[in-house]
């Protein structure tokens, strides 16, 4: 979390960190700010969102060539002007934007401060800056080379950029554990957590990589090792434009990417699967057939949404490939001394690629053995470079912080994966592996379906906007379906909302159950369908309210049910792709309806770069 943008050229640095920042701030909105050099180091900063950050500069002549930027997602130290980035060093000479956490930075600051140092702010990232500067002033050559020497002694992720007023045409960039990308235009360069806010001005970029250092002039980008060697910077060419990270006439986000589903699971589809010739195709399976097809087990890693997507797979996978399966949350699984065997495979689920607990779970599964397949969205990111093997989920950029498209798009690419190793290990039959990959060509067509009740999802989004509470039960395939609407529910209504199996609901949340009390229940037709209909007449008959997911002209639960969104039928197996898009909708519709900010909402951030 937190974004960072910094820019070193001959057009003016403010307007382009500025509108980088906007398109970060997904990342973090608690704070943000600018540092800027032109002659002497300027730096503005303001508590809030980037929009108060500019409201407070409107009228400025802000003429500087280089700059750094930050919009802030907190840790150490509560969201305040004085704790928004970017630092300034004791001396008034060297700013600092840093995206991480400094683990051990207690220590290093009482070092500093029995040398009679004193702090302006409570973050972590001042205590490095002054560190950097105490080693620059006492003991280096240089402000590279300080750096160099700070970074040797720092536990924890940081990606850092530094301002040196006494070098203005230098920009000193340095990561571990979280992201950066320099873009590279001629005679200048952009610096930013991902690419958005470099799209626009050039597409060939350098992702850098942990360890590396980077200096960072108009017309020269010297990337080194902490050996201080230099490294040739790989180039890589941007698949994606502009279009794609703005809003294109929806009011948020979020609609934006619910609306994108269609085309986010087309995508994902495109060039693997041919209905008619009855085939998968994907590169990153064929090559490694054989070792899905002998794994012993098979571990999904993930946090969040993207867990959930992982315990649904845990269904398919089991079902269709007969292989046992794990779901771990990676935080846990990180710090677990988990039992990992050479035959494990391990699939990571990530939207962003930077996950930090999926990035260190992974790290440790890889050491002990495990092979690492990634089914993530970002292409290029760190999770991604990390995995041995794996398929982009093509969900486009998402940048509503409430995960989305890029959900049934990593869906899409595990049922692809689950049909595909079930057939080749024939597990599953050729008649089944045959409906399967026909059902799931129409999935496209029939989320555009579901999106039709866009207007029915707003009405009960007004009708239930004020309640306390809300359960979420589903059952088998659906059950993740209900822990994802659940979640949702929370992150943008701030309404509390728990998500269970339905047939546990009587082992607790029923005392929950009161008139007031909605409770959705996920309930397409599938081999439990009479028996979820008995778990909804519990709740009538305890006065909850039933609000059902239910596959078009279901009598049974059209009778049971105060209110129904139906979607078309499909197979059991995938209609979790199409019963979870009227949730997406009642969460964006509540927090719409509660007058919320739904593309931001409070304490969120889009990419968890901290543990
Ligand atoms: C919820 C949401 C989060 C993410 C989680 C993992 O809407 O977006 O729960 O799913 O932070 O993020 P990724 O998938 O980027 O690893």
């Amino acid at each position: 979390m937190c974004g960072i943008v910094a820019y070193i050229g001959s057009r003016e640095a403010y307007p382009i960190i500025l509108k980088g920042l906007q398109r970060l701030e997904y990342r973090g909105y608690d704070s943000a700010g600018v540092a800027l050099l032109d002659k002497e180091l300027k730096i503005y900063k303001k508590k809030g969102k980037v929009s108060e950050l500019e409201s407070s500069l409107i009228g400025q002549h802000l003429p500087a060539k280089s700059g750094i930027g930050h919009t802030r997602w907190a840790t150490h130290g509560e969201p305040s002007d004085r704790n928004a980035h970017p630092h300034c060093s004791p001396s008034g000479k060297l700013a600092m934007v840093h995206n991480g956490i400094i683990e051990n930075f207690a220590p290093i600051k009482k070092e500093l401060q029995k040398k009679g140092y004193v702090f302006k702010s409570d973050t972590d990232t001042e205590v490095l800056l002054v560190f950097i500067e105490d080693i620059f002033i006492n003991d280096a050559e240089s402000l590279e080379a300080a750096v160099r020497i700070a970074l040797k002694r720092i536990i924890g992720a940081y990606v850092i950029i530094l301002l040196d007023e006494s070098q203005p045409d230098t920009l000193i960039a340095a990561r571990k554990g979280s992201p950066l990308v320099i873009g590279i235009g001629p005679n200048e360069h952009f610096l930013a957590s991902d690419a958005s806010p470099i799209i626009e001005y050039t597409k060939e970029v350098v992702y850098i990589n942990d360890y590396e250092m980077a200096i960072v002039k108009p017309d020269e980008l010297v990337l080194k090792n902490p050996g201080n060697e230099r490294i040739t910077p790989f180039i890589t060419k941007l698949d994606m434009d502009l279009a794609a990270i703005e809003k294109g006439g929806y009011k948020h986000f979020m609609l934006k990417e619910i609306f994108e589903q269609p085309t986010a699971v087309f995508d994902c589809l495109r060039g693997r699967l041919d209905a008619k010739a009855g085939t998968i195709r994907m590169g990153g399976i064929d090559r490694q057939l054989d070792l899905l097809k002998e794994a012993k087990r098979i571990i999904l890693v993930g946090c969040g949404t993207s867990w959930h997507a992982g315990l649904l797979a845990e269904y398919v996978f089991e079902e269709l490939c007969r292989v046992p399966v794990e779901v771990e949350y990676a935080s846990e699984f990180r710090y677990r001394n988990p039992v990992i065997h050479p035959g494990d495979v391990i699939i990571a689920i990530s939207q962003s690629g930077e996950t930090a607990d999926t990035l260190v779970a992974l790290e440790n599964a890889k050491n002990q053995g495990a092979f690492i397949f990634g089914v993530v969205n970002v292409v290029g990111s760190s999770i991604a470079r990390l995995s041995q093997a794996g398929a982009y989920t093509h969900a486009g950029p998402e940048i509503g912080v409430a995960s989305t498209k890029a959900f049934t798009a990593q869906l899409t690419v595990l049922y692809l994966i689950a049909i595909k190793l079930g057939y080749a290990k024939g597990t599953l039959s050729r008649d089944r592996y045959l409906h399967l990959i026909n059902e799931l060509a129409l999935i496209p067509d029939k989320i555009t379906e579901v999106l039709k009740t866009a207007p029915e999802v707003a009405c009960l989004a007004g009708k239930y906007k004020n309640a306390r509470d809300f359960l979420f039960l589903g059952r088998g395939y659906n059950f993740p379906i209900a822990l994802e609407g659940a979640l949702k529910l929370k992150e943008i209504s701030y309404i509390h909302a728990e998500g269970y199996p339905a047939a546990e609901m009587k082992h607790g949340p029923i005392a929950l159950v009161e008139e007031s009390l909605p409770v959705v229940f996920v309930a397409t037709k599938d081999a439990y369908h009479e028996k979820l209909a008995s778990n909804a007449q519990e709740i009538k008959a305890r006065k909850g309210n039933v609000l059902a997911i239910i596959t078009e002209r279901d009598t049974l639960f059209e009778e049971i049910a105060d209110d129904t969104i139906a979607v078309p039928a499909s197979d059991e197996i995938l209609a979790p792709l199409l019963s979870v898009v009227p949730l997406q909708l009642l969460a964006y519709y509540t927090g719409l309806a509660k007058g919320l900010d739904v593309d931001k909402p409070r304490n969120l951030a889009k990419s968890v770069t901290v543990e």
